[in-house]
């Protein structure tokens, strides 16, 4: 069965090169209208030019499909969806795409290199979806997916910036899912890997952009069964990366030594385990602490440290 788009609206930012133009084509290729956004900066987040987007929706319109050039930059929104609605009249689909680097060691990066990357990768995914959530949820239906990456996972040297800002959207699109689960809103994160501009990679055939498309756009459709995922494409490999925490180790009035003396079984991960909600997280913390008043009560002292499970 093909999956298609059909009388969706897709806003897909930074669609003018590189993995964002592959998601705005193979979309609209299915039937969606397309919001192609581009600033047309360079990699660095400097300048500007209209030209980025227009070639894309040009190869939209050439290839019959529809879609509508956006040049704002993604810190402006209301501006994007906007143009979505002037032109198409709704928003279904949002693809946080844009981004910029500016990589640089710790000692030497500037203030502007901070702000600026959370500027365009934080401030920019909270300013599209905030404008077109009250659409999504008025209509009871919307798609949105925000680009984190590896860096903000495992951290990168000279990526502290980019590192902090793309773990800051791993919450943003955890939290979205929550509010949006009512609305029929889901939110996932895809972490991406591909040659492109801002990878400037010497693999560039074994990474294509094109190898990502097919994650991105099925975590778009209306089948899609996640939320609050987060989800890796690269390379023709697709997974799914989620957080687990080791057992750890009741440790009742503990000092830095009692710490120091458990560290093997505070930091051990023999036993993994996945906390799906923060209401399961409380959940084990207050069965543990019921455990803990039990033994209290039957006149036991656990001063050695048992497990939790
Ligand atoms: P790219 O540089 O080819 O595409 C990014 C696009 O965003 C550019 O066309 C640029 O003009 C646009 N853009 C930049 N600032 C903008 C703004 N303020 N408003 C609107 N558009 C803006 O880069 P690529 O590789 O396609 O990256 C896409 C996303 O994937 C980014 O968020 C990036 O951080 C992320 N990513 C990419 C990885 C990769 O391996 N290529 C790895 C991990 C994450």
């Amino acid at each position: 069965m093909a999956l298609r788009y059909d009388n969706r609206v897709a806003i897909v930012t930074g669609a003018g090169g590189g993995l964002g133009r592959t998601y705005a084509l193979e979309l609209a290729k299915r039937g969606c209208k397309v919001v192609v956004n581009d600033l047309g900066g360079d990699r660095h987040g400097s300048a500007g030019s209209t030209s980025m987007a227009d070639k894309v929706v040009g190869e939209i319109k050439a290839a019959g499909g529809q879609a509508v050039a956006n040049y704002n930059s993604v810190e402006e929104g209301e501006k994007i969806v906007k143009t979505a609605i002037d032109a198409f009249g709704r928003v279904d689909i949002v693809i946080n795409n844009a981004g910029i680097l500016r990589d640089t060691s710790f000692i030497n990066m500037k203030e502007v290199d901070w702000d600026l990357i959370f500027k365009v990768h934080v401030k920019g995914a909270y300013s599209v979806t905030k404008a077109a959530w009250p659409y999504m949820k008025d209509q009871k239906y919307g798609r949105v997916v925000t680009t984190s990456s590896n860096a903000a996972v495992y951290g990168n040297f000279g990526q502290v910036n980019y590192s902090a800002a793309k773990h800051a959207l791993i919450g943003f699109s955890k939290s979205l899912a929550i509010e949006g689960a009512k609305y029929n809103i889901l939110s996932n994160t895809v972490i991406p890997t591909a040659g492109s501009r801002l990878t400037q990679t010497f693999m560039i055939d074994a990474l294509k952009p094109e190898y990502v498309t097919p994650l991105v756009l099925y975590m778009v459709h209306e089948n899609f069964p996640e939320t609050g995922g987060l989800f890796e494409a690269g390379a023709q490999w697709y997974g799914h990366l989620q957080y687990y925490r080791g057992e750890g180790k009741v440790l009742e009035n503990a000092t830095v030594e009692t710490i120091h003396d458990n560290w093997k079984a505070v930091s051990s991960m023999d036993k993994p385990k996945h906390v799906a909600s923060i209401s399961e997280q409380s959940a084990m913390l207050m069965e543990m602490l019921g455990e803990l008043d039990a033994k209290k009560q039957a006149g036991g002292s656990s001063s050695g440290g048992s497990s939790s499970s």
